[in-house]
């Protein structure tokens, strides 16, 4: 029977809650961690019953370290390590520590408040929330940055085949590899330019979202860097977040990937550059505070786990 995965290749909804949780050292996180998997599963299936246009789910990943931690299988799914900084001339992608990573997602904020609020009230006594943004639709799914996020996202069952592992790694199979980072913008410096300029940084037009021709985009530009070729695609989906009293405009970027070396790809040519030193403008606005790797195993296996 072909294994239930996670809601990793549904489309972006209208309201997520990002959460990453670090375990503390107390003898009740593997009892919490069983506990919690029972929960994962209901918060889902009821989801299912109770609100079934909402389109709402709340996907788990775990950390490489957390794996050990909770003595889940070895070998490990084949990717899975403690993501590693990329360092360029001018900008790095750090790296931070996430033991278990959470998206919620549905139409109404409603679902994913009680969701997160369910999921901490299980965690609370073993692991401390380290992170928590909630992003929404902004417009027709622009970024904070004003542009249109998510075209060139595999459709279809592209979604599978580029957000699912596969009979490469067996043990594995039905499970995805999850990458995010929390970016902040520098929104006064990007609206210091032209919108003819903030194109030239995305390599697509702003206000009807139509790529730029080969031989007039930038090869510096996002998308000319982020594209790594038909055959390596990641499902993307990036959440904007705002605040004003704290002055916090940024991107949640969000990717699941049948294998981390494409979004590794991508990560390397965006921040050292291709040929090295030519990196991604976007970069110049759009600062990385966080960055870290999870595995997101099938339901079967959290039912296991549980
Ligand atoms: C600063 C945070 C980011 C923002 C605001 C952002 C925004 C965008 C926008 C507006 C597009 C064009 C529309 C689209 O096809 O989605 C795009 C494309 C893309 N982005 Fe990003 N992005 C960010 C970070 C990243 C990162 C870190 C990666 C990979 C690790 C990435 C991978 C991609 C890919 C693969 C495409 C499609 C390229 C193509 O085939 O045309 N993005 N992004």
């Amino acid at each position: 029977m072909k294994p239930e995965s996670q809601n990793v290749t549904d489309y972006t909804n209208d309201n997520t809650i990002f959460m990453v949780w670090n375990f503390k050292d107390s003898p009740e996180v593997g009892d919490v961690f069983k506990k919690l998997c029972k929960l994962i599963i209901n918060l889902n299936n009821s989801a299912n019953v109770r609100f079934p246009v909402s389109r709402a789910s709340c996907v788990m990943g775990i950390g490489h370290d957390a794996w050990l931690k909770l003595q889940l299988p070895v070998p490990l799914p084949k990717e899975l390590v403690n993501f590693a900084p990329i360092a360029g001339e001018k900008h790095t992608a750090i790296s931070s520590k996430g033991d278990l990573h959470f998206h919620i997602r549905a139409d109404t904020t409603s679902i994913c408040y009680d969701m997160a609020s369910a999921i901490s009230d299980v965690l609370a006594p073993a692991a401390v929330s380290i992170e928590e943004i909630h992003g929404f639709r902004y417009w027709d799914s622009r970024s904070i940055l004003g542009f249109v996020d998510g075209t060139e996202n595999p459709h279809g069952q592209d979604r599978e085949l580029f957000g699912i592992v596969g009979d490469e790694d067996a043990a594995y199979k039905g499970g995805s590899y999850l990458f995010v980072q929390k970016y902040i913008h520098d929104l006064t410096a990007w609206k210091s330019l032209s919108t003819e300029e903030q194109e030239k940084v995305i390599g697509r037009s702003k206000s009807n979202d139509i790529e730029m021709d080969d031989d007039v985009k930038p090869s510096n530009s996002h998308i000319a860097l982020a594209n790594v070729g038909d055959d390596m695609k990641i499902v993307r989906d990036n959440m904007p977040f705002g605040n004003m009293s704290t002055n916090e405009m940024g991107t949640y970027f969000i990717a699941y990937a049948s294998t981390f070396t494409t979004v590794q790809k991508m990560l390397n040519n965006m921040f050292i550059g291709l040929p090295e030193g030519n990196y991604d403008r976007i970069l110049d606005f759009s600062i990385p505070k966080t960055g870290s790797l999870f595995f997101v195993p099938t339901f079967d296996m959290i039912d296991d786990f549980s």
